[in-house]
């Protein structure tokens, strides 16, 4: 796709951070806009900004783990816009805690968000994308740990490598049938947004890496955190532009990359023993 001009995006996520940034950024290049989050007060306000740089904008609460709710909200998003062309599977929260000390509950909680809401939000929209007979996209985003695991990250690393698998399959499928509709895989290293302010984390992690605090913890990762939400947004909407495979985020994203891939399996002592060092 070469140009967002006229063109319907829906995204979930929007009221924060990178979904916030992806809003303002398409409605910069004249793409009307279908927003959704739980989060009403947030979503409200992205919503004015982009109406203020001239484009059409409804927006919607919506659950990405409800399928239900993904789904009217897709068929709300054609009757009001009349199209859609991309969707935006952005939505994700965090969740730190061992394996043995996550509940059950805690792992379905993050599993809804950050995979199912992706699997909902790409079933209920590929149809209409290909049905609006033009150019089309799917942009999910996983994480640079859906490329490489760390310890008190189960949850996240499965929903993120879910994420990643479902992608590739489906950008494999695409290339094959050949249309006007294509996918993306996104992996951001450290944006600096919400999400860790928002993960839920227990105290298992502060006993694992003998770390002060979680919150400690929480905020030596956020200073480690190199790109702006902005920058981030630029970035997908560049690689959805280029049409790639693979999009990942910022010089951190790079090296765990190049990481995993030069030590694809001992890279785990690595990350083990830098979060030995963190908790110090
Ligand atoms: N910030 C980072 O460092 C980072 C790194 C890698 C990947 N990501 C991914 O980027 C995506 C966006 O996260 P962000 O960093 O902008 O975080 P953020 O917390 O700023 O924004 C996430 C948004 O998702 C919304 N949300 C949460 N649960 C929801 C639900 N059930 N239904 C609908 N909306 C819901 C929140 O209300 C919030 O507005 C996530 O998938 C996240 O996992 C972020």
């Amino acid at each position: 796709m070469k140009t967002f001009q006229h063109k319907v995006a829906a995204i979930t996520g929007a009221a924060s951070g990178i979904g916030q940034a992806l809003a303002l950024e398409l409605a910069q290049q004249q793409c009307d806009l279908a927003l959704s989050d739980v989060d009403e007060a947030g979503l409200a306000a992205t919503a004015q900004q982009a109406r203020a740089l001239g484009v059409e904008v409804t927006s919607s609460k919506v659950n990405v783990a409800e399928r239900e709710a993904v789904h009217a909200w897709a068929a709300q998003v054609v009757q009001d816009h009349g199209k859609v062309n991309l969707i935006f599977n952005n939505a994700g929260v965090a969740l730190g805690g061992t394996v043995e000390d996550t509940d059950y509950e805690d792992y379905e909680w993050i599993l809804g968000i950050n995979l199912w809401g992706v699997v909902y939000g790409t079933k209920a929209f590929l149809p209409l994308i290909k049905a609006s007979g033009e150019e089309g996209h799917v942009i999910n985003v996983s994480s640079v740990f859906g490329l490489f695991s760390q310890p008190t990250q189960s949850g996240y690393n499965m929903s993120k490598f879910a994420v990643r698998g479902f992608t590739e399959s489906l950008r494999q499928e695409l290339d094959l049938a050949g249309g006007k509709v294509s996918c993306t895989c996104v992996h951001p290293g450290g944006i600096k947004t919400n999400i860790a302010r928002n993960a839920r984390m227990n105290r298992s992690v502060e006993n694992l890496t003998g770390s002060a605090s979680a919150e400690k913890m929480r905020s030596q990762f956020e200073a480690l955190f190199m790109t702006t939400a902005q920058q981030a947004a630029r970035v997908i909407l560049a690689g959805v532009k280029a049409d790639k495979r693979r999009v990942l985020i910022g010089p951190d994203a790079r090296v765990l990359d190049l990481l995993q891939r030069s030590l694809p399996v001992s890279y785990q002592r690595l990350v083990a023993g830098t979060f030995k060092l963190a908790g110090r």
